[in-house]
């Protein structure tokens, strides 16, 4: 008999999968320690589509990190710390920050709007002052005034100075920590093309600029889903030359922030593992500053993706069918949400997802399909990069005919990108933790849709 859990590639930690299994009904069930949640449950209570946010999850990997990343300072005598910096760019829902925070992340903001989120929170006594915000991202006159108020109230807010004007008004204005960012001039395999970097001051730049009151952080982001393990540990060296250069004008400098870039598994192939990584930034970094004879940094990280996306599934359900007469695939499935507007990577990034079924999961007749959503946009559609999808065939007689599907790993950027085209609505929304299901967003009625758009 066929292994259907590896068949689907659940169970799997290198896919951050583990959390999912086959239960005795054929259908896909997420587990949280002793609890289960069964996804034809919380389809048959909530509807589809669906989206169920795993804050557990985020937990877990959160401190998972925590614990890798010690180790290694342990291990190479590191005196430098780690920090996790959230970047909330990548999911600002309630829901994935609040997590991140008490478990001990700190955040990374990138607009005025963000940081105002953060304000909220200490308002609401649920933001602790001793948390760090790094500031990124060029700063409308709103960003800067915001950054001072928050200052003057005491958070511990760290801008990052993105160019000449920043430059200029930072030098005016009285600060204590500022940051800087740098564009390292290397191509790295990313969603990413370097041409068009826009961000940040080059490696030169920032050395003819001499001496930056209060700099304390060194910041780079080379890109994000960066597939090849070495573009992220020896960027890292490249940067360390800057900083040592850096540090002789600065000697407050003690921070070197990596950004974001981690990458996940949407295509089902095995990535490599977070400890190799990790071991590979705290080892260089310690042999590089052994020989410069500095400190060791403090080291922040921005992996934003690694984190939350796999802490969200999607759910679908197939609608219609239709044959292909040419094609990888023989069928069309229909579903009943759109990839352009709640998976909009699919068609911005041509994003690869990693889809199962739901229900009938053991089923022996698989069928080659191409997905598509509801709105009437021939971009609308998922086709593995033209290849196909294998599903649960619908023709077999004993088939439960309601197939849902669910999309793994959709906590990352998807819910700010989401959008409206031909005026459908948003999936429903609900929260799994610690064994108590949350509906946070309900499906939207044309009222509520209608409202938006003016009516
Ligand atoms: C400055 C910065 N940090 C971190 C991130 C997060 O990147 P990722 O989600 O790929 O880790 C981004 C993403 O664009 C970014 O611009």
């Amino acid at each position: 008999m066929k292994n259907y859990k590896k068949f689907w590639k659940l169970g799997v930690k290198e896919l951050n999968t583990e959390i999912f299994d086959i239960n005795k009904s054929d259908e896909l069930i997420i587990r949280e320690g002793n609890y289960q949640y069964p996804v034809m449950d919380l389809i048959k209570k909530f509807g589809t589509p669906l989206e169920v946010a795993l804050p557990f999850f985020i937990e877990k990997r959160l401190n998972d990190l925590f614990d890798i990343f010690n180790y290694y300072l342990k291990f190479y005598h590191y005196n430098g710390r780690f920090f996790y910096h959230y970047p909330m760019k990548v999911n600002q829902n309630k829901e994935f920050v609040l997590p991140i925070i008490s478990e001990g992340g700190q955040i990374e903001v990138s607009s005025a709007n963000e940081l105002w989120l953060v304000k909220k929170l200490w308002e609401q006594d649920q933001f602790n002052t001793k948390i760090r915000v790094i500031c990124n991202a060029p700063k409308t006159t709103a960003y800067l005034g915001l950054i001072s108020d928050l200052r003057s109230r005491g958070l511990h807010v760290l801008p990052v100075i993105e160019d000449e004007e920043e430059l200029a008004y930072f030098k005016k204005t009285p600060t204590t920590d500022l940051g800087i960012r740098t564009d390292i001039e290397r191509k790295v395999q990313s969603r990413w093309d370097k041409k068009f970097n826009r961000f940040g001051f080059s490696p030169n730049e920032i050395l003819n600029i001499g001496a930056i009151k209060n700099l304390k952080m060194l910041h780079y982001h080379i890109g994000s889903q960066i597939t090849q393990v070495q573009d992220l540990v020896y960027l890292l060296k490249e940067a360390m030359q800057l900083f040592i250069k850096l540090k002789e004008k600065n000697p407050g400098l003690d921070i070197i922030d990596i950004g974001g870039g981690f990458p996940i598994s949407y295509d089902k192939k095995k990535n490599y593992p977070v400890e190799r990584v990790v071991k590979g930034i705290v080892r260089h970094l310690s042999k590089i500053t052994a020989k410069a004879k500095i400190n060791p940094p403090d080291i922040v990280a921005e992996w934003g993706r690694y984190l939350v996306a796999p802490a969200q599934i999607t759910i679908f359900k197939v609608i219609r069918q239709k044959n292909i007469a040419q094609g990888m695939a023989k069928k069309w499935f229909i579903i009943d949400g759109s990839f352009i507007n709640d998976l909009s990577d699919t068609w911005a990034l041509h994003q690869r997802w990693h889809i199962v079924p739901v229900n009938n999961m053991r089923v022996k007749k698989l069928e080659r399909v191409w997905l598509a959503g509801l709105s009437c946009d021939s971009d609308d559609k998922y086709t593995e990069g033209g290849s196909y999808i294998l599903l649960p065939s619908l023709n077999e007689q004993e088939l439960d005919k309601n197939q849902y599907l669910a999309v793994f790993d959709t906590g990352a950027y998807q819910d700010s990108l989401s959008s409206h085209h031909c005026l459908l609505s948003s999936p429903a929304k609900v929260i799994a933790q610690n064994g108590i299901l949350t509906l946070v967003r309900k499906h939207e009625s044309p009222e509520e849709i209608g409202k938006q758009f003016g009516w």
